[in-house]
């Protein structure tokens, strides 16, 4: 079946059964390889981009579940002002390790901003306790993301 899609604030088209994850579709048919297969099962949060500005797991959610919803993926996110001081906090902080977990972190640390522009840690570490990293850089995450609060709330 062929989806139209918003991606990025771009009209994109993709041929794929209803069933295909949202991130099978990302990666192999329109190559946006930034978001990254993790788990497979909503257990990671690797996969994750923002669905109409909220976070989803894209290797859950099937095409046809989309309708005409916009999608966000770490590829557009430098659009918005909260993704772009999130992106130049982690390369400040030099968050990433392999850096595998590290699309989908951002995508879930900007979520957070949105919802608590000025974070506690206790707020950070449970909106992001759902996005797992083997490297642990978690203390860096941290960091990066209350530093990126106060870069927005700088202007
Ligand atoms: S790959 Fe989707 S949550 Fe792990
Ligand atoms: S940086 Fe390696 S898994 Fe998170």
């Amino acid at each position: 079946m062929k989806y139209a899609l918003s991606i990025n604030g771009k009209q994109l088209q993709a041929e794929v059964d209803p069933d295909t994850p949202l991130l099978w579709v990302l990666r192999d048919t329109l190559n946006l390889k930034g978001t990254k297969f993790g788990c497979g099962m909503s257990q990671c949060g690797a996969c994750t981009v923002h669905l109409d500005g909220k976070p989803i797991r894209s290797c859950v959610t099937p095409i046809s579940a989309i309708g005409n919803k916009s999608i966000t993926t770490i590829e557009g996110i430098s659009a918005d002002a909260v993704g772009q001081k999130v992106q130049q906090a982690w390369k400040i902080l030099d968050v990433p390790q392999c850096g595998y977990c590290q699309a989908g972190q951002i995508m879930a640390a900007v979520s957070l901003l949105k919802q608590f522009p000025q974070p506690t840690d206790q707020q950070i570490d449970s909106g992001m306790s759902r996005n797992l990293c083997r490297c642990a850089t978690y203390h860096r995450i941290r960091a990066a993301i209350h530093q990126a609060a106060d870069a927005v709330k700088e202007g």
